[in-house]
């Protein structure tokens, strides 16, 4: 891994200012003229708003939730459907938790399986995080598994024999329903020490929609806001 920084800022940046400052640097990935991979969450946001202010400038976006799509349709950035779509040079991102090798935890937004499928559409993964997601293993976040209802008290089960405490994600009192109308078990407890073989394995497990390590589509570049200002990590 390589670092590279930005200068500090004048001032100590809350983490809301963080996070636009490194929505604001995933610019210079744009590529002009081209559709840019859009992710998801309150980080993303951040970089959707920048985006808007260079929208003439590219085509549009392929999007990976409704929730972006809605965001990026209101400031006029055109959404493709990923089908009507080859490949994308670069795909922007957060991540609930990032490693040294740019392997990642995601999905605490719920939109984990498109940023899956946005991402291996993508010849690059820039992640943007403020500098609380760095972590030296994977785990510490509730790891989010999208399940196929039927499926989830033996994925529970499966993830209970490996030491993990997996809970329905509800909200208002019922499970959360995603964008693809399935569940998302949050597991606690885990210590992912070697993410490729984990994702590998718990992939497989029937009624895994998709499991929220990103190992297989791991971020080549990582923005990092930090009190002492960007920090680019390369992996
Ligand atoms: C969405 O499902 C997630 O993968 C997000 O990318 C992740 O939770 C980071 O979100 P924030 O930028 O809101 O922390």
């Amino acid at each position: 891994m390589t670092t590279s920084q930005t200068p500090a800022p004048t001032t100590v940046l809350s983490q809301d200012e963080l996070k636009t400052l490194v929505g604001q640097a995933a610019l210079q990935y744009v590529v002009p003229g081209e559709i840019v991979g859009v992710g998801t969450g309150s980080t993303v946001n951040k970089f959707i708003d920048a985006l808007a202010t260079i929208k003439d400038q590219i085509k549009g976006a392929v999007s990976s939730s409704l929730a972006s799509t809605e965001r990026l349709q209101a400031l006029g950035i055109k959404v493709f459907d990923s089908n009507e779509v080859n490949r994308l040079s670069v795909y922007i991102d957060g991540a609930d938790e990032i490693d040294g090798h740019g392997n990642m935890v995601k999905g605490g937004g719920a939109a984990l399986t498109r940023e899956k499928i946005v991402a291996a559409q993508s010849s690059k993964f820039v992640c943007i995080a403020d500098d609380s997601k760095l972590v030296q293993t994977l785990g510490k976040f509730p790891l989010p598994v999208e399940v196929i209802p039927m499926a989830t008290q033996r994925v529970i089960a499966q993830f209970a024999a490996k030491g993990g405490v997996g809970k329905v994600r509800l909200k208002d009192g019922k499970p959360l329903v995603t964008d693809n109308g399935q569940f998302i078990v949050d597991v606690t407890g885990l210590q992912i020490t070697d993410p490729l073989a984990f994702e590998a394995e718990v992939s497989q497990w029937p009624g895994v929609v998709t499991v929220g390590v990103f190992a297989f589509q791991r971020a080549q570049v990582c923005l990092l806001g930090t009190t002492s200002g960007v920090k680019t990590l390369i992996f």
